[in-house]
């Protein structure tokens, strides 16, 4: 990676649950093709999914079934880097001075914060409140130009530009201000009954969204079991979201257009087209699966993966932090 020209690039998404249809149409599929034009830096964010209770071993299952599927998605780590946020110990550090900047005012007003509080009331942690200051200090850390998000982590994005400029004018030019890098087509994929709804891997009702572990038959029921529109015609439109829902699934797996889709289904009715949704969704996903479970079984090659990419995040996360130290007035420690 790193040649210093190139515009940098980060994301992340947390190891909890199961990524979904979604997940992958609307974020990781679109990464790899940045991985030619950018460095990129592409993190499995484990201290964020703490502010929701989890179950230590799955946690742990969750974290290197991610890591595989990075992989298995095409994210390739002679490319990218590729690591566990844990592992770069200075995310947890930077996001302490930036919680020094943050105001408890502007955490308190994040959509997310209040969803997730509203969703875990039993568990209302200040980790859940300094998500989104830890989430900066992950893009801070590596002057990230560009931030691949999906719409609702932009607010996110916007606060990390606030943090930044922040810091700037209080301690003189430090950070990158970046800037989020919205995903087009898959950003909207939504809930398979709830079309107004987005596809979220948090969803209870494991019907409402296909998981890229869930297995043929698996995805054809659900697709099946999936809410149509009034009419019987499979359009795309405002007024018919279920179906308009159904044929960007189609449309992104198949690489048809929208409007070839609409042309191949004319007069055919919403089962035929179901299980075309069925099997061009299969044809992506399975082989995905394969690579994954093959990946999986390869420990040493994930550790060995895991280590070259900690150890390119930390020499870049090195430097932001002794910087910040630096400026903010902390002695370095003589060695
Ligand atoms: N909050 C993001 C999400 O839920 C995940 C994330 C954590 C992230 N740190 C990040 C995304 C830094 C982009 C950049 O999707």
């Amino acid at each position: 990676m790193d040649d210093g020209s190139k515009k940098r690039v980060f994301s992340g998404v947390q190891p909890t649950g199961k990524v979904t249809l979604g997940n992958y149409l609307g974020a990781i599929k679109n990464w790899t093709p940045l991985q030619e034009q950018y460095e990129c830096l592409f993190c499995v964010v484990d201290l964020h999914s703490l502010t929701v209770t989890q179950v230590p071993a799955e946690l742990r299952k969750n974290t290197m079934d991610l890591v595989a599927l990075y992989i298995a998605c095409g994210l390739d780590p002679n490319k990218s880097a590729l690591f566990i946020q844990s592992h770069v110990h200075e995310h947890a550090e930077l996001a302490w001075i930036l919680d020094t900047i943050a105001y408890v005012g502007e955490l308190n007003r994040m959509t997310q914060f209040k969803d997730k509080s509203r969703k875990h009331a039993d568990n209302i942690n200040m980790g859940l409140m300094n998500y989104p200051v830890l989430m900066a200090s992950d893009i801070l850390l590596y002057n990230a130009d560009l931030i691949p998000v999906g719409k609702d982590q932009v607010q996110h994005v916007e606060l990390t530009r606030d943090l930044a400029q922040r810091f700037n004018a209080r301690y003189s030019d430090t950070f990158v201000v970046p800037e989020a890098l919205l995903n087009k087509a898959g950003q909207s994929i939504k809930s398979l009954q709830d079309p107004t709804a987005k596809m979220s891997k948090s969803d209870p009702n494991d019907n409402a969204i296909i998981s890229l572990t869930d297995d043929a038959d698996t995805i054809r029921r659900k697709l099946r079991r999936a809410v149509t529109d009034s009419d019987t015609c499979v359009r795309h439109g405002a007024d018919k979201p279920a179906i308009s829902n159904l044929l960007n699934v189609y449309s992104l797996c198949s690489g048809l257009s929208i409007a070839d889709a609409e042309k191949i289904f004319e007069g055919k009715g919403y089962g035929v087209f179901k299980d075309a949704v069925a099997d061009a969704v299969i044809s992506v996903v399975s082989p995905i699966q394969e690579e994954q479970k093959r990946l999986l079984a390869d420990k040493a090659y994930l550790e060995g993966v895991l280590k070259q990419g900690a150890e390119q995040a930390e020499s870049i996360a090195r430097k932001t932090l002794s910087k910040v130290y630096r400026k903010v007035g902390l002695i370095p420690r003589i060695r």
